[in-house]
């Protein structure tokens, strides 16, 4: 493991900006091991900019969960960097399960998205994973390459620092299902063979997170496993109690 686990909460369409503010206004209070852990909070765009004026000063990251690669122009509901940027934030989830499957969004439109965002040094936590018809056809492997060659396409680098990659199966993404340690083991040493394959410097140091219906009785297990190097977590990050014990499981694994 990267010698300080990520621990990133994707709220998905939850929290209003008041509720959101006086979320992360408690845990910004609770975590008291501030410097074991990156934690990074992803709140919907209505809330992004109060959000990071809450946390100033902190070490707390704040991203959003998506982003258009377009500066400007008739792109009806959507946002661009620039924007995002104004608000101060530092990180965006790109290719995120719900966008691919949800929104049909491929991943030539990811890789776009990618590109835009290393353009301006915001820091993409880039998602991928099998769906289960996927992984009961032996095709998990095939699918991570291709949706990693493809999304990194056209980058001549990778920088560990920023760049952060997410293995989240879609089968585990809210069902209470995770994935077996073994399983997570292969993707994730999958996951670092195809990026060393691609790139020549650094793609052993991108951090790999897990995500998929972390908890805080699962992630023990699973920040121990090989290869993991923190969590994306949707469902428990809305809730203080247990986003707090995940922090706290995840801090303890901190090598100094
Ligand atoms: P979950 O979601 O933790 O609720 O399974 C994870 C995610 O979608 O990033």
């Amino acid at each position: 493991m990267n010698s300080k686990p990520i621990v990133a909460g994707n709220w998905k369409m939850h929290k209003t900006v008041q509720d959101g503010v006086s979320f992360v206004g408690e845990i910004k209070n609770r975590v008291l091991d501030k410097a074991k852990a990156k934690v990074i909070f992803c709140p919907p765009f209505t809330a992004l900019f109060s959000i990071v004026e809450t946390l100033k000063g902190t070490d707390f990251g704040v991203g959003a969960q998506n982003v258009h690669f377009e500066a400007q122009g008739a792109f009806t509901g959507e946002i661009s960097i620039e924007m995002l940027k104004s608000t101060g934030l530092d990180y965006v989830i790109l290719g995120h399960s719900e966008r691919r499957h949800v929104f049909g969004e491929s991943d030539t439109f990811i890789n776009r998205k990618i590109h835009a965002v290393l353009n301006s040094g915001l820091v993409p936590i880039f998602c991928i994973g099998e769906t289960l018809d996927d992984r009961k056809a032996g095709r998990t492997i095939v699918v991570l390459e291709g949706q990693i060659t493809l999304g990194l396409d056209g980058l001549d680098s990778i920088d560990h620092n920023r760049m952060i990659i997410a293995y989240e199966p879609v089968w585990a993404i809210g069902t209470g299902e995770t994935a077996s340690v073994e399983q997570v083991v292969e993707a994730h040493a999958s996951v670092k063979d195809i990026l060393s394959g691609m790139f020549e410097e650094n793609a052993n140091e991108v951090p790999i997170l897990y995500g998929g219906s972390v908890n805080e009785n699962n992630a023990a297990e699973l920040i121990e496993t090989k290869g993991v190097d923190g969590f994306l977590i949707g469902g428990a990050s809305l809730k203080e109690d247990s986003f707090c014990s995940i922090i706290e499981i995840v801090s303890k694994f901190y090598k100094g």
